[in-house]
């Protein structure tokens, strides 16, 4: 049974809208997929201040470790060391987590 002319009209103005509104939906999932994976501004603002204090840790850490090394406590100088290092491990993390949200580090 042949396909009456109206009805592939039907039909082909049927695909086309369909494939309209697929595109404009794509548009707009790749628009809030864009949302979602932004930080927001100040979040982003505190964790870069936050991986500065880990620094800052880090750096007093040390201190303390040269302190009881002068003093011949290499026990405390030891562990003081570890504690430096487990600071710079906390700012490297957070540095990495602001890559990964497209964030541009200072
Ligand atoms: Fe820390």
């Amino acid at each position: 049974m042949p396909v009456k002319k109206e009805a592939y009209h039907w039909y082909a103005s049927f695909f086309y809208l369909n494939l309209i509104s697929l595109s404009k939906n794509v548009k707009l999932y790749q628009k809030e997929e864009r949302m979602i994976n932004m930080l927001d501004k100040k979040v982003s603002k505190l964790i870069n201040e936050q991986v500065n204090k880990e620094f800052y840790s880090a750096y007093l850490y040390l201190d303390f470790s040269n302190y009881y090394y002068e003093a011949g406590l290499d026990g405390f100088g030891n562990w003081y060391k570890v504690q430096a290092q487990e600071e710079r491990d906390h700012a490297m993390l957070m540095m990495q987590y602001l890559q990964n949200a497209g964030e541009k580090l200072p």
